[in-house]
């Protein structure tokens, strides 16, 4: 399976931080935050990753990730020349993917969990990753029915259910021609939640529940939270592998 990490978009939400940086690129407590959604898709065992960036600030992520050699992966880019939104991103992966599944990851999601199992144990159609919260209005919000899941509201005002749906992703192929099919939304964007409600209709959408701690990091609130998590885990002494990469990297260069 190929994994793909989606760090385009314009971050506008956390400007005056975004005029000067891609928001990807920002410190989550001792990390750029894109190290974090690489390792949620390390530790699945992909390492064939394309990362999808913006124009701006793009050079920041060459110098971060490099070749992927360090971080025993390979890293191919690709540019977003204008934030037509998540649906978008993901079509720009068409090509690299070549007709294999895939394993999708928004570049602001940080996840406690483990996501191995349900990547490895993937066969057709669609995967989503559900989580519990208190306000989802902020999210895509899925409406599920035991463990049939029957549809998906990006943002509602009135949330039907308190299950955000969260950004990590797994598809079959079938997903780039589902994308070549969508219209902008109203915020003229390619929503990630028509491609989902889309899979739904076909009756080819499964989803898992997380157990662990889940945020995007996309406003000033939640970039908090992002924070304070990533420090707990720390503490917990639950290191990633990147570590150890960060550390011989800043030995090299003193
Ligand atoms: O965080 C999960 C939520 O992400 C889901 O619950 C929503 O259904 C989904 O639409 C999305 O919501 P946001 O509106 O918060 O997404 P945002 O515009 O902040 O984009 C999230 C990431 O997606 C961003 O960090 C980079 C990537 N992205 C986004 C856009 C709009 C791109 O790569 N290109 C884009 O054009």
């Amino acid at each position: 399976m190929k994994g793909i990490i989606l760090a385009g978009g314009n971050g506008r939400r956390l400007a005056p931080l975004t005029d000067v940086t891609n928001k990807h690129l920002l410190p989550v407590y001792d990390k750029p935050m894109i190290l974090y959604p690489l390792n949620t898709l390390v530790q699945t065992g992909i390492r064939d990753i394309l990362i999808v960036t913006g124009k701006e600030y793009a050079g920041g992520f060459l110098k971060l990730l490099g070749s992927g050699r360090e971080f025993g992966c390979r890293f191919t880019f690709e540019v977003q020349e204008d934030a037509l939104g998540i649906a978008h991103a993901l079509g720009l992966a068409a090509d690299f993917v070549d007709g294999e599944d895939c394993a999708v990851i928004l570049g602001d999601n940080i996840y406690e969990d483990n996501l191995a199992a349900p990547v490895n144990s993937f066969r057709s159609g669609g995967h989503i990753f559900l989580k519990k919260i208190e306000d989802a209005s902020r999210f895509g919000v899925a409406e599920v029915q035991g463990n049939k899941i029957l549809n998906i509201e990006e943002k509602p005002a009135k949330p039907k259910s308190d299950l955000a749906v969260t950004g990590f992703y797994i598809y079959d192929n079938s997903v780039f021609n589902v994308i070549k099919t969508l219209k902008p939304s109203g915020r003229g964007e390619l929503e990630i939640t028509d491609v989902n409600n889309e899979f739904i209709r076909q009756g080819k959408m499964t989803y898992s529940m997380l157990s662990g701690h889940w945020t995007d990091s996309g406003t000033f609130e939640s970039l908090y939270r992002a924070n304070t998590i990533a420090r707990d885990i720390k503490a917990a002494g639950r290191t990633t592998p990147f570590e150890e990469i960060i550390k011989k990297r800043n030995q090299k260069n003193n």
